[in-house]
């Protein structure tokens, strides 16, 4: 069984239905404080088979104790974690606490169970503001430019640690480019609460007229239009590499660190430009200045992926908008249609 953490999450759910339809069982771990519970009953349906679903917070020991003796645990993919840049400026210590003592919490109660194999959410962020395109694992890491990017940082750090000091501890960790897309079913997808901050989510609401207009922030980058670019992926083809990872880091110990991108950059401007094609509808857009932190390209270089995984994104960019497209249509206002009440009731709370 694999526990999942943040398993009700946009990434998360991905992958539980992944794992579900590989024939492994599940249990996931959310305290629902920025999912819903619908997601996790849509993954049930699509996959046919119901999910072990336990709404608890990722830093509460009792609790990890208890499901680590209570379930046969094999591995760990760890998701949960708080993500959005701006609120970890305005609030880093509850990033810090979540995404760092989180994972600490978690570590301590997978050794006492004696449970070593571990999958972590990381980020390009951690490669910081390098110049030198595209990014390869060997490419030092940077100075994250927010407390969300160095929680993230710090959180590798101490997996790299725990692994120098005890070779049974397998660990993956995963840095992601910048995950778009959605379930081809259109059953799931992203759910941002309050206004988006990433770029397509913006542009989804935007063309179900919850927002007038795109914000292009910046056209002045040193890019061939002006405006950033970044290698997007595929969420479905994102928790496949989780999945290819998993399968490795049973045949080997330490830390490993994989790139998770496709290796193409895309600009916002080709981004808007693809959208248009894909939902046959103009989409309005304004010309901001640039937003602070923002870097002006990065994009991947997958190979260690492909080489040591055997794992390659093969969605591309327009099956990409499509199923973003298909999921926001079909659920315009995400999962609030059907929603518990759950999203948004436990941040701080060890609820249980
Ligand atoms: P998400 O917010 O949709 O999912 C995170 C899940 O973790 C949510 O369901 C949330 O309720 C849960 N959670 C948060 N704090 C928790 C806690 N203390 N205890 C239990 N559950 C908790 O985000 P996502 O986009 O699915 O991201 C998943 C992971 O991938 C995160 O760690 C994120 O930092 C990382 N990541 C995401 C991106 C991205 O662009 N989406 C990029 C790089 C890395
Ligand atoms: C992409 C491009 C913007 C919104 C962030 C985090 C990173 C990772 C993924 C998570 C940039 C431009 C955006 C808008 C715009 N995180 N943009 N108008 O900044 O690459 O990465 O999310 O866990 O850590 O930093 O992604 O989607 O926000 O931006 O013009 O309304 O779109 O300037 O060039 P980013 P993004």
């Amino acid at each position: 069984m694999i526990l999942v953490t943040g398993g009700a999450g946009y990434i998360g759910s991905h992958a539980v239905l992944e794992l579900l339809q590989a024939g492994h069982e599940v249990l996931v771990l959310d305290n629902l404080c920025n999912s819903s519970r619908v997601a996790i009953s849509r993954v049930e349906r699509l996959a046919g088979r119901p999910v072990n679903f336990i709404k608890g917070d990722v830093r509460n020991r009792p609790l990890l104790n208890a499901l680590f003796a209570a379930y046969p645990i094999e591995a760990v993919m760890h998701f949960a974690g708080l993500k959005a840049v701006g609120e970890s400026v305005r609030e880093p210590l509850r990033y810090y606490e979540t995404n760092v003592s989180g994972s600490i919490a978690l570590c301590q109660a997978m050794a006492e169970a004696g449970v070593f194999r571990l999958v972590f959410s990381s980020s390009a962020t951690v490669y910081g503001e390098t110049s030198v395109m595209p990014i390869s694992e060997q490419c030092p890491t940077g100075v994250p430019t927010n407390p969300y990017g160095q929680s993230k940082l710090m959180a590798e750090n101490v997996l790299r640690g725990l692994a120098n000091s005890d070779p049974r501890w397998s660990i993956g960790l995963l840095r992601y480019f910048n995950p778009i897309g959605a379930h081809e079913s259109g059953q799931i997808g992203e759910d941002p609460d309050g206004t988006p901050n990433n770029l397509l989510p913006f542009m989804l609401q935007v063309a179900v007229g919850r927002r007038s207009e795109l914000n292009i922030f910046g056209d002045d980058y040193p890019t061939p239009d002006g405006t950033g670019v970044r290698d997007y992926i595929h969420v479905v083809d994102l928790v496949k590499g989780h999945l290819k990872a998993l399968e490795r880091l049973e045949q080997s110990n330490g830390v490993s660190v994989w790139n998770l991108g496709t290796g193409a950059g895309y600009s916002v401007m080709q981004m808007v430009r693809a959208f248009e094609e894909v939902t046959g509808r103009p989409l309005p857009y304004v010309i901001k200045p640039r937003r602070p932190g923002d870097i002006a390209q990065c994009w991947s270089d997958p190979r260690k992926a492909w080489q040591e995984l055997g794992w390659r994104a093969e969605r591309d960019l327009t099956t990409m908008l499509a199923d973003a497209w298909r999921w926001q249509r079909q659920n315009p206002r995400g999962y609030a249609g059907e929603k518990t009440g759950d999203k948004k009731t436990a941040p701080a709370a060890l609820a249980s």
